[in-house]
């Protein structure tokens, strides 16, 4: 496994541009499937989830060409279902939407057990809620495969028991050429959401109120490819704005889009730190003395759980005792061990953490335990004076495009250690 090697206590200034954001690009790659056409997709960010969603895509059928650095042509004519390799499925866990793009376009879906990062439960029970609510047998296989299949999709109304992002990306890939209409209720709002909905009505379909906790999707018989840019990355803006933050230093972070960030730049400017929007930038500057708060993370648009790591980081070194509630998800603390080792004083009880503020971090060597762990690690070794050494990088590498280079530009003394050799 590689390895990122920082030398810490520099603080960090400069301009940086977001890439295109992973977790819409991923809902969008896969709703590729549906069109049956050409479709032109744009700010794809050079990140391992999207290779792996092409290296799926093209088992599948599809014909995918990069067009330039950020820019690939996707060929769905050759689309066929369940033929998706296990061995690349169970690598990420947005793997679940070949379920819906299958069932959309083919009326007939199978594929192997999605992965995903490991922070307890991964249910997908709302995922398979809704599409027997369209009408679709779905079989649940011993090893974790998933085979679903109906003559005919017919739209419902779904109430949703849990605001789950991946169910109602689902829920809107299996319905979008179902018959008649299907109303999603207590859907997810995220702005990767949007982005789908907006992605698929550019390629025909009938989709309205996505953003909100109803969306309704008209039935519509065919779909046609189109050109589309994904939106920026909201959480890799938010990882940026915590380093300007942590390390005391000021970052101009561009090709955002400010609204995204409104949750997290409110708990950076409660802390003391200021946060200057832009159009399409923002500006963050770490102050002195910055102070605890309490953090709970929610559904957009409340704080968002993929900030949650990043976030502890910073509260680790803001003066007084602070608190992190993860509200999503039920162990996303892994990454506390690890902080721990760098001389944090963090105590959890059930789903706070209460964090002891004051604490120099203290170089040392740690893991990535998942993928918002391991920026979270990234950013401690930024602030801790002397050698970190953060291993098992490969998941950072599935959400952060050139981190290590975006960071050198900011004034890191960042090295990417590619052990494998
Ligand atoms: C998506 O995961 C993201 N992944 C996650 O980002 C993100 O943390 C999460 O949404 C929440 O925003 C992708 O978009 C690929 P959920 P997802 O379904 O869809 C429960 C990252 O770091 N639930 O919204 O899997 C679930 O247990 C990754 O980029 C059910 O109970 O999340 C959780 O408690 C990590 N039943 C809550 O809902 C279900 O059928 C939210 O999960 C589905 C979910």
């Amino acid at each position: 496994m590689d390895q990122i090697v920082i030398h810490g206590g520099k603080p960090l200034r400069g301009t940086v541009e977001v890439s295109g954001f992973k977790n819409a690009a991923l809902p969008i790659l896969f709703a590729t499937v549906l069109t049956n056409d050409v479709c032109i997709i744009g700010n794809l960010p050079a990140i391992s989830d999207v290779k792996l969603s092409f290296d799926i895509l093209r088992a599948m059928g599809l014909r995918i060409d990069q067009l330039d650095k950020t820019t690939y042509r996707i060929d769905s004519r050759g689309a066929t279902y369940g033929k998706s390799p296990d061995h690349l499925v169970e690598k990420m866990r947005g793997s679940i939407y070949i379920i819906g793009a299958e069932l959309g376009r083919f009326g007939n879906a199978s594929a192997g057990n999605c992965g995903g990062c490991n922070f307890g439960q991964r249910p997908i029970d709302q995922h398979l809620k809704a599409f027997r609510a369209l009408g679709a047998t779905v079989e649940e296989c011993e090893d974790g495969r998933l085979n679903a299949w109906a003559d005919q999709l017919v739209g419902k109304v779904i109430a949703f028991d849990v605001v789950s992002v991946g169910a109602t990306v689902n829920a809107i890939l299996a319905s979008v050429m179902a018959e008649g209409m299907t109303v999603l209720e207590n859907a997810a709002h995220e702005p990767h959401i949007v982005d789908l909905a907006n992605f698929l009505n550019a390629c025909g379909a009938s989709i309205s109120g996505a953003g909100t906790d109803v969306i309704k999707i008209r039935g519509v018989s065919s779909l046609h490819g189109c050109t589309y840019d994904i939106i920026p990355d909201m959480i890799e803006a938010g990882t940026y704005m915590v380093a300007a933050a942590v390390t005391g230093g000021k970052i101009e972070i561009t090709n955002v889009i400010p609204k995204h960030l409104e949750s997290i730049a409110a708990k950076l400017r409660e802390m003391g730190v200021s946060v200057e929007e832009g159009d399409e930038s923002v500006t963050v500057t770490g102050g002195d003395s910055l102070h605890g708060i309490h953090v709970k993370t929610m559904p957009y648009p409340g704080f968002p759980t993929d900030m949650h790591p990043q976030m502890s980081v910073l509260l680790c070194v803001a003066d007084g005792i602070s608190y992190m509630t993860e509200n999503i998800f039920e162990h996303r603390f892994a990454y506390v061990e690890q902080l721990r080792s760098m001389g944090a004083s963090i105590s959890i009880d059930d789903r706070v953490a209460t964090i002891q503020g004051g604490n120099r971090l203290l170089a040392a060597n740690v893991r990535a335990v998942d993928l918002r762990a391991g920026a979270a690690m990234i950013l401690a070794g930024l602030v801790a004076r002397g050698k970190t050494v953060v291993s098992e990088i490969g998941y950072v590498r599935r959400g952060y495009d050139n981190i290590v280079g975006k960071l050198r530009a900011l004034g890191a003394d960042i090295t990417d250690i590619d052990t494998e050799d």
